[in-house]
């Protein structure tokens, strides 16, 4: 049994995972805003028993991140950095600094501080730790074109990316596997009906990709079947 925590585990892609996981025989903590306003998380957790245990964190909050390894059940050994935002369209000559900060902040600054604060947890407790942060394609440089999908999302994703090739020799030095990993096009709320792959989809090939990782995958930027994207 491996364990695991997701953040924004309420909906979209960090539900399937917890479902998923559970399915497995895995244990979750599962991070949301609001825990007592998760149907679909209260209804796993009446089968899952102890597997699944539901804490609230709001990832914008740095405090709540740096209390988090005070309030978790017992050890971890995988930390999905999960929760993610996009901005309403962003158009040229009305960018607005207040929805870019908190787009940055959700997608990049958060990963990072929460690797920082589970670190020495999963370095301790964990058994082959890993961290995996999901991020997109719209973050590939190499890639970028256009404001499609607005401009602050992409930002934020390349700014993810930079964050863990930074930290890869940083974990890789302390035992505990990193990547940025693309869940594809998936069809949740932010990704929308239009969109390629079922959530089940997703999630089954980055579990199939997370399982096999160790840290020489450290600083790798892949998608959810196991590519490598271009930065
Ligand atoms: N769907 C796609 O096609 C796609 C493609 C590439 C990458 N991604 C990435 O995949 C991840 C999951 O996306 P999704 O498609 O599942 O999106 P989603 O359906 O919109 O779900 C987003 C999740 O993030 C949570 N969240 C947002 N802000 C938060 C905060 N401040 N604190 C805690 N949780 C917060 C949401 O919680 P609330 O319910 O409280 O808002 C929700 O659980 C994101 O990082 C996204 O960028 C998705």
């Amino acid at each position: 049994m491996t364990r695991y925590l997701i953040t924004g585990a309420n909906r979209g892609l960090g539900l399937e995972f917890v479902r998923q996981l559970l399915a497995r025989g895995d244990s979750v903590v599962a991070c949301c805003r609001e825990p007592d306003a998760a149907k679909e998380l209260r209804a796993l957790a009446a089968d899952a028993g102890d597997r699944l245990t539901l804490l609230p964190l709001d990832v914008a909050d740095a405090d709540a991140i740096a209390a988090l390894p005070g309030k978790l059940p017992g050890a971890v050994d995988v930390l999905v950095n999960n929760a993610g935002i996009a901005a309403e369209a962003e158009v040229f000559g009305e960018f607005d600094a207040a929805t870019m900060a908190r787009v940055l902040q959700v997608n990049s600054i958060a990963p990072m501080l929460l690797t920082q604060a589970l670190t020495p947890l999963l370095e301790k407790q964990g058994k082959q730790p890993k961290v995996v942060c999901i991020t997109s394609v719209l973050g590939s440089i190499t890639q970028a074109e256009g404001l499609s999908f607005g401009l602050s999302y992409g930002m934020s994703k390349a700014a993810l990316n930079m964050g863990v090739k930074k930290l890869a020799s940083e974990l890789k030095r302390r035992g505990v596997a990193l990547v940025a990993l693309h869940p594809g096009w998936v069809q949740t709320d932010m990704g929308g009906k239009g969109a390629t792959l079922r959530p089940e989809e997703s999630i089954c090939g980055m579990l199939a990709v997370i399982d096999k990782l160790s840290t020489a995958d450290n600083g790798r930027y892949l998608t959810y079947e196991g590519k490598t994207l271009p930065w």
